[in-house]
């Protein structure tokens, strides 16, 4: 599509937690550079949110995404063990945004060269419904903790065809279930029936194969060139998510996207990183390479290879790089140098 005179999108952005607000701005200036037609509506949401309105998810950032329909989100950080239930998890649920899609590509050859592998995590269900409470035994209220997890047969149908649905429209080839069905004979298994069940209607079109989560992550070390797409529930893909992200180089290069059938919300797969929050060196490129899949999803794809392109060869031409990746350039020098690809 055209990005001439193109009409502007209006979009919700939330800087977020810890780093966000620091790779937020390195984004809003190179999307400004690129000529991004993206219009923001800035809002608060997590910790930020709590802080301000007592809300990680106050109500004018929710009106503005049922508005735009359209977010670029920064970490929202969530305490450990107590207080407020995750923002992030409750905007997917808000908004109904069923598909979570994590890809990891090589751009800084490391361990692994030529990784190409798309994760699709189921983004509503299973154990991150969070039924879940403490059991009191004698005196003690808290002597355990019971946790229970929910999967649907709709949710894994419409997550499993939006998955062979991604395969077809993006040329790939085989996709891996992923399921814990040998000990979750009923939570994983009702996924993996189901997954299979949709599998058999894109027979000869897409390969299929399931793997148990352990084997799947042990063979995602020993031989990761075996997997082109993996299929995952919510937990198993949150954690692989991570774990392909450190085949490419690190949580700085996995960029992430939530989509639903009317709101879509991108954002890194990291989260806010207090190690290095205010510091100025986080790593924008998750953050950037999710504006290049917010960019795609309105159609403005050659924008979106531009962008790709222009990080590509900052890291690897410029040799531009942060410190995740071993570089010494903070969050600003790899911006402007970015910018200079772009120019
Ligand atoms: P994290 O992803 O924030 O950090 C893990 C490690 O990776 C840290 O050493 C951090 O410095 C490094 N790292 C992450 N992103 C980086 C970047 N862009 N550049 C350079 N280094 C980077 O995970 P952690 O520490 O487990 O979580 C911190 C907070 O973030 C928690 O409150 C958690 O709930 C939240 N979180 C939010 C997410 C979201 O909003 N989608 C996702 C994951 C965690």
């Amino acid at each position: 599509m055209s990005t001439q005179n193109a009409a502007p999108i209006p979009v919700t952005l939330i800087p977020g937690d810890g780093i966000g607000p620091e790779i937020m701005e390195s984004a809003v200036e190179v999307l400004a550079a690129l000529g991004a037609p993206f219009v923001w509506d800035r809002q608060l949401a997590g910790l930020a949110g709590y802080e301000e309105k007592g809300d990680p998810l106050p109500e004018e950032t929710l009106a503005s995404i049922r508005r735009t329909r359209l977010a670029l989100k920064g970490p929202l950080s969530t305490p450990l063990a107590k207080g407020y239930r995750s923002a992030t998890v409750r905007m997917r649920e808000e908004f109904d945004l069923f598909a979570n899609v994590r890809p990891a590509r090589t751009i800084v050859p490391g361990r692994y060269e030529d990784i190409d592998i798309v994760l699709i995590r189921e983004n509503l269900e299973g154990f991150y419904v969070a039924h879940e409470h403490y059991i009191r035994i004698g005196d003690d209220p808290r002597a355990a903790a019971m946790s229970g997890g929910v999967n649907t047969r709709a949710e894994c149908r419409r997550i499993a065809r939006y998955a062979f649905e991604y395969a077809l429209r993006n040329n790939r080839k085989k996709i891996t279930i992923v399921h814990k069905a040998n000990v979750l004979k009923v939570l994983s298994g009702l996924f993996l029936e189901e997954a299979r069940n949709v599998a058999r209607q894109y027979e000869g079109r897409v390969q299929v194969e399931d793997r148990i989560v352990d084997a799947c992550a042990m063979q995602l070390v020993l031989n990761p060139y075996q997997f082109d797409m993996l299929l995952c529930t919510n937990l198993f893909g949150d954690i692989l998510s991570d774990q392909i992200a450190g085949l490419v180089g690190g949580l700085g290069l996995a960029p992430g996207a939530n989509m639903g059938e009317d709101v879509a919300m991108f954002e890194a797969i990291h989260g806010s990183a207090p190690d290095i929050a205010g510091k100025g060196i986080a790593n924008p490129v998750s953050l950037l390479l999710s504006s290049a899949m917010m960019l795609d999803h309105v159609g403005e794809s050659q924008l979106a290879d531009r962008l790709r392109k222009a990080i590509e060869l900052t890291l690897t031409v410029d040799q531009v790089r942060t410190m995740d990746l071993r570089g010494k350039a903070t969050t600003r020098e790899f911006t402007r140098a970015l910018i200079a690809r772009l120019g």
